[in-house]
C-alpha cells in the first residue's frame, strides 16, 4: 500500500525564525484532566497531533464532548458516562493510560487495558497501578483487561521509587478530587507538571509545589471549568535547535521557554554552539564544526530529557570527536542508530551507552521512523547530509510534529512529503 514519506535533499544550511508548538506532553494529560471539571474547558495552543486526535476520540467514547478546531480544544468533562476506555483506543496511544487518574477521580472506577509496549522498551504501568491502590483503589487483572474501582478515593502519602512522569501526574490528577491530603515525594518535576498544575488551580483545585520534588494536593469537592494556554513544547523547540545546527545555519526559535532548557541549551553549547537568549526566544548560531560532547546522560528533570538523546545524537554524528550518551530512562531508545548507521554515522551501541564516533558528513538514504523522536533525529541527520534522504514512518513523527515538512521549508529547507 503507497505510504507518505518525506523526501529531504540535505546540505543548504537552515536559516530563519520558528515559532514553537503547543506541547504535547501537557496538552495531553491537560486534555484528561478535563474529565475532572465540571463544564467546558477551553484549551488553547493545543498543537495538530495524532496524538491529540486520539485523546479526543478517548474523550467522545467516554461522552464527554471534545472539540478540536485549528489549535483550540474544547472539552464539556462534566457529560461523562462511561469509565471504559476500549482496547483499540489503549494500543492507539501509550499515554492513554494518562485518562486513568482522571476517570478515577470523576467516576470512582475505570476500565482499561495494557497500552501498548515495544516502543521504547515494555512501558510497564507497575506504578501507575500501585499509586491507586494507595489512593483506595481495587484493582482486578483480567488477561489485559484491568478493572478499577473505588467508593471514592482517599489522599495518601506516595512515595515515587522513580520520578515518573506520567505517574505523577496520575496521582496529582486523582487527587485534586479525593477526600483529604495527598502527599507525593519523589514526584517528576518536568515543567509540563507545571502545567498540568497550574491548569487544575485555576479550575479551584488546591496542589502545592509542581515541579518539586515533593507536591502536595488538598482534595476539593469539584473543579469548575476554565480556558487555558499550553506551555510551549520544549522538545519541538530543541529539535530546531539541532535542525538548524546541523546543516551549520542559524536559527530564531520563537515561544520557547529557555528557563525549561537549561540542559539542552548546555548541551548545544558545550557542542560550540553560539546563544542570544530572552525568555520567550532564543537565537542560535551553529558551530562550524560542531564539537563532540563526552557525556551525555538522560535523567529526569531539570537532567538531559531522554525526548532529546536522538535529536542530539543525529547531530553529533557529525562532531569533531567521540560522544558518549547514557540512556537511563527508557530501556530501549537507541532504535534511530542504525537507521543513522545507514546514512555513513560510526555509532556503536553497548546496552545503555551509545559511543558516536564523528565523521565528516553524513549521505542521504532511505531510512524509517521506529518512534517519535527517532524519527525527529533521521530528519536533523538529513538536513545535514549530502543528497537525498527518503524517510518512511511518518506516522511516528505525526504523533508529535504538526507540519513537520513545513518547518523545515520555512527555514529554506528542501523537505517534500509525497507519496512513495
Ligand atoms: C512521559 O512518558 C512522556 N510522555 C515521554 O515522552 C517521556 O519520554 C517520559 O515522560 C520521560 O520524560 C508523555 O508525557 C505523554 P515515565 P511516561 O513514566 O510518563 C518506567 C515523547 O516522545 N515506568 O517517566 O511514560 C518506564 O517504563 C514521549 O513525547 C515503570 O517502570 O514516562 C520508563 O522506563 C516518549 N512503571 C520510565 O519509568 C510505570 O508504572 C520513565 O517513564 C511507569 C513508568
Amino acid at each position: 500500500m503507497a505510504e507518505q514519506v518525506l523526501r529531504v535533499i540535505g546540505g543548504e544550511p537552515l536559516h530563519g525564525e520558528v515559532t514553537v508548538q503547543g506541547a504535547k506532553n501537557s496538552a495531553l494529560p491537560m486534555m484528561a484532566a478535563t474529565i475532572l471539571c465540571k463544564g467546558e474547558c477551553v484549551l488553547h495552543n493545543v498543537p495538530r497531533l495524532t496524538d491529540v486526535t486520539a485523546a479526543s476520540r478517548i474523550l467522545n467514547r467516554l461522552g464527554c464532548r471534545c472539540h478540536i478546531e485549528d489549535d483550540t480544544v474544547t472539552v464539556a468533562g462534566d457529560t461523562i458516562s462511561q469509565y471504559e476506555i476500549p482496547d483499540a483506543d489503549m494500543r492507539q496511544m501509550r499515554s492513554s493510560i494518562m485518562f486513568l487518574g482522571p476517570i478515577l477521580g470523576r467516576m470512582g472506577a475505570c476500565d482499561l487495558t495494557m497500552p501498548g509496549g515495544c516502543e521504547l522498551g515494555p512501558r510497564p504501568i507497575d506504578l501507575h497501578l500501585e499509586t491507586m491502590r494507595r489512593m483506595g483503589v481495587s484493582i482486578e487483572e483480567e488477561g489485559s483487561r484491568i478493572r478499577c474501582k473505588a467508593n471514592g478515593l482517599h489522599g495518601a502519602r506516595i512515595h515515587l521509587p522513580f520520578p515518573s512522569v506520567g505517574v505523577s501526574e496520575n496521582v496529582i490528577m486523582a487527587a485534586t478530587l479525593a477526600k483529604g491530603e495527598t502527599v507525593l515525594t519523589n514526584a517528576a518535576r518536568e515543567p509540563e507538571i507545571i502545567d498540568l498544575a497550574a491548569f487544575l488551580n485555576r479550575c479551584g483545585a488546591k496542589i502545592y509545589g509542581a515541579g518539586e520534588s515533593t507536591v502536595v494536593v488538598q482534595g476539593v469537592e469539584q473543579l469548575h471549568p476554565t480556558a487555558y494556554t499550553v506551555m510551549p513544547d520544549r522538545i519541538v523547540a530543541m529539535t530546531w535547535l539541532c535542525a538548524a545546527a546541523a546543516s551549520g545555519g542559524s536559527i530564531c526559535v520563537r515561544g520557547a521557554h529557555p528557563r525549561d532548557m537549561e540542559a539542552c541549551l548546555s548541551a548545544l553549547e558545550s557542542a560550540g554552539c553560539r546563544f542570544g537568549i530572552c525568555p520567550d526566544r532564543i537565537f542560535m548560531d551553529a558551530a562550524r564544526p560542531v564539537k563532540a560532547i563526552a557525556d551525555i546522560r538522560t535523567m529526569p528533570h531539570p537532567g538531559f530529557p531522554t525526548d532529546a538523546q536522538a535529536i542530539l545524537m543525529a547531530l553529533l554524528a557529525t562532531a569533531q570527536g567521540m560522544s558518549v550518551f547514557e540512556e537511563n530512562i527508557f530501556e530501549s531508545r537507541y532504535m534511530h542508530a542504525g537507521e543513522l548507521l545507514r546514512m555513513g554515522a560510526n555509532i556503536r551501541i553497548l546496552g545503555r551507552t551509545a559511543i558516536v564516533r564523528g565523521v565528516p558528513k553524513l549521505h542521504g538514504a532511505s531510512v524509517t521512523a521506529q518512534d517519535l523522536r527517532g524519527g525527529a533525529a533521521l530528519a536533523v541527520a538529513a538536513v545535514g547530509a549530502e543528497g537525498e534522504t527518503v524517510l518512511h514512518g511518518l506516522s511516528h513523527i505525526d504523533r508529535g510534529y504538526a507540519d513537520f515538512a513545513g518547518v523545515f521549508n520555512s527555514l529554506g529547507g528542501k523537505v517534500r512529503r509525497v507519496l512513495f
